[in-house]
């Protein structure tokens, strides 16, 4: 029998299609947007969801609609054995996409491995071209092993490579035209990413935001003239061309958030599941699964959850006033779930 996937939407009319499943909340750099501290409370290691629980969870969301997979972490390479995770999630005919975001850091000594395992796609953070910078950005001089790994990743032959850079003003912001000729040279489309005020971003404030129209005004100034690209996509990036035909992204979830087309949910390494980047409280799936729950009983629990679904937690905070970094110090400590490292970025 071929089950059809139930079409279950929330109440801003979303459905669920797509996945983000954070594999482990460990990290080998400390970007210091998303880890500025020097301690960290990390989950249990019992409480980290297997494989086989992983697997099986994957499959309920099927049912219910997802079609695409992103494995994020912390740094999902930390994970031992990554690829026959990577391997049960190909083999489902359902997930028309199936894709990695990593640091680059271990990405040259996996890519080949992942794409025999049948992974689709890779997206790799990348902030700056600079060695210096980017170690005193992370806290390791790693920039040669992640441009080595993307070399891997260009090699190994994966669907459009894509490259992430949060831009923060004071660190970054200079590096925008030299990021797209990097691009170029490796065949990879860049996206520059809005700093947010999300988890772990202790240090953020409106100031360091370089936004989507700084930004646009800076490529402008260098290439002449940027175009939007005309698409209908509930992706988080809008994308532009430059008068070359070259493509760029901007992901603008600071200045103008996409909530409204949101279609994603997040799967925490120890099986918490949250409904949005900025919710404070999510579903203890881990609990449902290791007491026992049936499929259909979860089917139930996952489906009423994202029927009552009302977040649009980026846009709520651009009406804000007065806007701070959304938890505390304090506050992180008491519950790690909070932080991005743990949400899967
Ligand atoms: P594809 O479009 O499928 O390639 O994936 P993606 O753009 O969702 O993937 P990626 O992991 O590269 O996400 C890019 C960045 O967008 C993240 O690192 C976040 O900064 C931001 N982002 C991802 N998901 C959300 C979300 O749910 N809400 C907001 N506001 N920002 C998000
Ligand atoms: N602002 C924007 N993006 C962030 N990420 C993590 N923290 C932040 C933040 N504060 C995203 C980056 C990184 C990915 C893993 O998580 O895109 O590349
Ligand atoms: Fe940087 Fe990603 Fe690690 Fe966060 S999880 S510190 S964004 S590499």
């Amino acid at each position: 029998m071929i089950l059809i996937p139930a079409m279950i939407k929330d109440t801003l009319d979303r459905p669920l299609k797509n996945l983000r499943i954070s594999v482990t909340d460990r990290c080998n750099i400390r970007c210091q947007y998303c880890m500025p501290e020097l301690e960290y409370v990390w989950l249990p290691r019992e409480e980290i969801l297997r494989f086989e629980e992983i697997d099986q969870l994957v499959d309920i969301f099927g049912d219910l609609g997802v079609d695409k997979v992103r494995l994020t972490g912390g740094e999902p390479l930390l994970r031992r054995n990554l690829p026959t995770l990577v391997e049960k999630l190909a083999a489902k005919p359902f997930l028309r996409d199936l894709a990695l975001t990593t640091n680059g850091v271990l990405l040259a000594e996996h890519a080949q491995t992942l794409k025999d395992a049948g992974l689709h796609r890779v997206t790799v953070s990348l902030d700056t071209l600079r060695p210096e910078r980017f170690k005193s950005f992370t806290r390791f001089d790693y920039l040669a092993r992640v441009r080595e790994g993307i070399a891997a990743a260009g090699r190994a032959g994966f669907d459009h490579l894509k490259l992430d850079t949060v831009v923060v003003r004071g660190v970054n912001e200079d590096e925008v035209v030299a990021l797209i000729e990097y691009s170029k040279t490796v065949d990879a489309e860049v996206r520059f990413i809005e700093y947010m005020d999300v988890g772990g971003a202790t240090g953020w404030s409106m100031d360091k935001v370089y936004s989507r129209q700084n930004i646009l005004d800076e490529v402008g100034r260098h290439y002449g003239r940027v175009d939007p690209v005309v698409e209908v996509s509930s992706a988080p990036a809008d994308r532009f061309m430059l008068p070359d035909g070259w493509t760029f992204g901007i992901i603008s979830s600071t200045t103008a958030p996409f909530c409204r087309t949101c279609d994603r949910s997040r799967l925490t390494a120890d099986g918490m599941w949250y409904l949005c980047l900025y919710a404070l409280n999510g579903t203890n799936l881990r609990e449902a699964l290791r007491s026992g729950a049936s499929a259909d009983e979860l089917r139930t629990l996952i489906s009423k959850g994202w029927q009552v679904r009302a977040d649009r937690g980026a846009e709520m905070r651009v009406e804000l006033r007065q806007r701070d970094p959304l938890v505390s110090r304090e506050t992180l400590r008491t519950d790690p779930h909070l932080e991005m490292h743990t949400r899967g970025g």
